[in-house]
This record gives C-alpha cells, sequence and structure tokens, in this order.
C-alpha cells in the first residue's frame, strides 16, 4: 500500500482510540542498524515549543529504550484491526529474544526523515525526533499510582518525539 503524508492532526481521533483500546507499535533502530518493535498504551500528542510533539512513556527495562537512546528517534504506527494479535505479541515478548517483525511477518519501510523503520501493514505513521527526556519523580508520584503500575519500580521515561512526518495509507479505511 502506498503512504502518502499527511497533516499530524488528521488521525488524532482514530490515534487515541487504537492506543487506548489495543495499542500502537513504536519501532526504533539502534547504532548497529538493529530494528525493533513494542506495543505502546501510553503517550500522548500535543503542542510544545510550537512544535507538534508525540510524547511516549517507555519504561528503562525494555529492549527498545536503549534503541532510543542510542539513535534519538522513533516511529509510532497505528495498526489496523487485523493486526491485533501481533500487537499483542509485540508488547507480551522482547525484541531481546525474539525477531517481532518476522515472527508476526511485519514489513519494515525505510523512515523518510528517521532511523527507525514505519510499519508497511499500519495504517498511520508518525515520524519522530527525540528533543527532550524526562524521567518520572518517583517522589511525586500519587502512593497510589506508584503501588498500582510501579511495584517494582522501573519508572518511565517520558521521551519527547518531534512530530517531523506524518503518513497513512493511500485509502484509509477507518474499521
Ligand atoms: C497494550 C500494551 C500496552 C503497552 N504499553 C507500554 C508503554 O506505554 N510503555 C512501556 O514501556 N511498555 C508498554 N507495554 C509493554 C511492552 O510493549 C513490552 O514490555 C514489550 O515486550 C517490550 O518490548 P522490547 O523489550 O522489545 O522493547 C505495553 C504492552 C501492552 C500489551
Amino acid at each position: 500500500m502506498q503512504k502518502v503524508k499527511v497533516d499530524y492532526s488528521k488521525y488524532l481521533k482514530e490515534t487515541f482510540r487504537v492506543m487506548k483500546e489495543s495499542g500502537l507499535l513504536l519501532t526504533s533502530v539502534n547504532k548497529e542498524g538493529k530494528i525493533n518493535v513494542m506495543t505502546i498504551g501510553w503517550g500522548t500528542i500535543g503542542i510544545i515549543w510550537g512544535m507538534p510533539m508525540f510524547l511516549v512513556l517507555v519504561r528503562p527495562s525494555r529492549f527498545t529504550y536503549s534503541f532510543i537512546e542510542e539513535t534519538g528517534d522513533f516511529t509510532v504506527n497505528v495498526p489496523s484491526e487485523r493486526l491485533r494479535e501481533a500487537v499483542s505479541f509485540c508488547g507480551s515478548v522482547s525484541g531481546r529474544d525474539y525477531d517481532k517483525f518476522k515472527e508476526k511477518n511485519l514489513t519494515p519501510l525505510p523512515g523518510k526523515g528517521v532511523k527507525s523503520p514505519m510499519i508497511a501493514e499500519c495504517i498511520f505513521h508518525y515520524e519522530c525526533k527525540v528533543l527532550h527526556r524526562n524521567d518520572i519523580i518517583p517522589a511525586r508520584v500519587p502512593e497510589n499510582v506508584s503501588g498500582e503500575f510501579y511495584p517494582q519500580g522501573d519508572y518511565h521515561r517520558i521521551f519527547f518525539g518531534r512530530i517531523i512526518s506524518t503518513f497513512s495509507d493511500n485509502k484509509v479505511k477507518i474499521e
């Protein structure tokens, strides 16, 4: 499917719906050129310093974490309903143990403005360059939130990804 450039705000509603219901696919690459994909359920899109930004939260324990640190970019890909099983797989096993692209027949498409690839089978794609990072401060997190989401520590790092381009399938079909 051919990809066309669209405004970053064109599919916000759909992006948030899929992020909440099943998860989005974040890709990254390390300095040796190895690619990886993980599922994310937390993140937000907004304007910071006058630029469109995708903020994603990644725990230090994720293989992805060091990839983003090494190359400073990532893509966020919105899967269609058909990829639900792949999304669940990419959110439950690590790239340390599996080549998730191969296992789930996901096709990496070279990024246009970033080193991280897009995923051909997804329907929208955000290419993001890390402009800033910030760690969750344990002492500032309400106790009940810490208890529920951080029983082992592993507090997220928030990567501020400047959205440099957004693409969609030529013929998007919202399922
Ligand atoms: C629906 C769903 C949402 C997830 N959201 C996040 C997230 O926002 N941040 C995060 O660090 N891990 C999240 N995870 C967990 C990672 O996707 C999972 O640990 C994955 O195996 C990490 O892959 P990696 O080690 O190859 O980077 C989520 C998992 C699922 C199933």
